[in-house]
């Protein structure tokens, strides 16, 4: 299992790229940047645990170097918000970095499975399908956006309103997208099952909807989240390369391009969008069923979703328009 993480020099990279070399499941970390990755690689090449570590710069042959043979590409390249931004306000810089990484991708590793963090996610997805789709190497089995922190942070916040001792115990399908309006926790659908008091539903979905924004701001101008986006990209790969693996019965909610997925032309009936986040089980090929969470939402969370549908609408586009019609 060759993994190769994208920009592993950044604040999510390095992070992540520690939790994977600590992994036994993986044996070769292949850790690409346009700066550092000496650096880091190097450092983490003296961890006494199996998997092999390099360290590439796009000179000469790197990406070439760095991208052969992967079988799992996390992407957490780009740049990351400053206090005042939206995901969105990221999309010029991001979008082409993400363009141009993919088509490396689909040059070099074309069967690879592809994992975005970049932000905004809700974009750079569509735009990583549509260098996939014009390199004829899409298989939307294999392309997921990075929504998992949104799922620890309704995790986390849920804990601390219940008194459960063990976060990570909850089960909560967080879907749509991943900026503000469009992430919809549905807490009707937790399991174990959560009482959360009807006065203070409204600020837990804003939380979760917008914790990234307490990160940003208690940063103070530093970037966005880095330490808890590295242990939920990890906790995602993890599961991916597991999957891949052969272990059965792994859930976790992604965001995927549902006419591609089995089970998710019933989402995109209902939701009229192509791409969404929805719980995903996993398997030796991908994403093998997308799980249709959308139709038990509750009143409340129907209301949540329409504002969902609309903003994501737009997101999308933006990013399929940004390699149809190039700026
Ligand atoms: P950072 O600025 O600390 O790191 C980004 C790294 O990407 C840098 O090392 C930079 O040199 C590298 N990079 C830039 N262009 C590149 C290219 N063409 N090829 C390879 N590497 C390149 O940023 P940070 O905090 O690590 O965030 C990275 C991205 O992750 C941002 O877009 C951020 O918005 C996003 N993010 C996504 C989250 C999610 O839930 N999906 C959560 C938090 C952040």
């Amino acid at each position: 299992m060759k993994v190769a993480v994208l920009g592993a020099s950044g604040g999510i990279g390095q992070p992540l790229s520690l939790l994977c070399k600590a992994s036994p499941l993986i044996d070769e970390l292949s850790l690409y940047d346009v700066v550092n990755t000496p650096g880091v690689a190097t450092d983490l090449s003296h961890i006494s645990t199996p998997a092999i570590v390099k360290g590439y710069l796009p000179a000469g042959d790197g990406m070439k170097d760095a991208f052969t043979g992967v079988d799992v590409f996390i992407i957490p390249a780009g740049i990351p918000r400053k206090p005042g931004m939206t995901r969105d306000d990221l999309f010029k810089i991001n979008a082409g970095i993400v363009r141009d990484l993919v088509k490396g991708v689909a040059e070099y590793a074309p069967k690879a499975y592809v994992l975005v963090i970049s932000n905004p996610v809700n974009s750079t997805v569509p735009i990583a399908a549509e260098v996939l789709k014009g390199a004829g190497v899409f298989d939307p089995k294999k392309l997921f956006g990075v929504t998992t922190l949104d799922i620890v942070r309704a995790e986390t916040f849920v804990a601390s309103l219940s008194g459960e001792k063990d976060p990570s115990k909850a089960t909560i399908p967080v879907i749509g997208g991943h900026s503000g309006e469009t992430i919809v926790p549905l807490f009707s659908q937790a399991s174990p099952k959560v009482d959360i008091p009807a006065d203070k539903l409204d600020a837990l979905v804003n939380r979760v909807q917008f914790g990234g924004d307490e990160v940003v701001k208690a940063k103070d101008g530093a970037g966005s989240a880095t330490l808890s986006m590295a242990y939920a990209g990890f906790r995602f790969a993890e599961k991916i390369i597991k999957a891949a693996k052969g272990e059965k019965g792994i859930v976790e909610p992604t965001f995927i391009y549902l006419p591609g997925v089995p089970g998710g032309e019933a989402i995109q009936k209902e939701t009229g969008l192509e791409w969404f986040s929805v719980p995903v089980e996993l398997g030796t090929s991908g994403a093998e069923k997308a799980i249709n969470v959308v139709s038990g939402a509750n009143d409340y969370e129907k209301k949540l979703l329409q504002a969902c549908y609309t903003g994501l609408k737009g997101n999308i586009e933006k990013g399929v328009e940004f390699i149809k019609n190039p700026p």
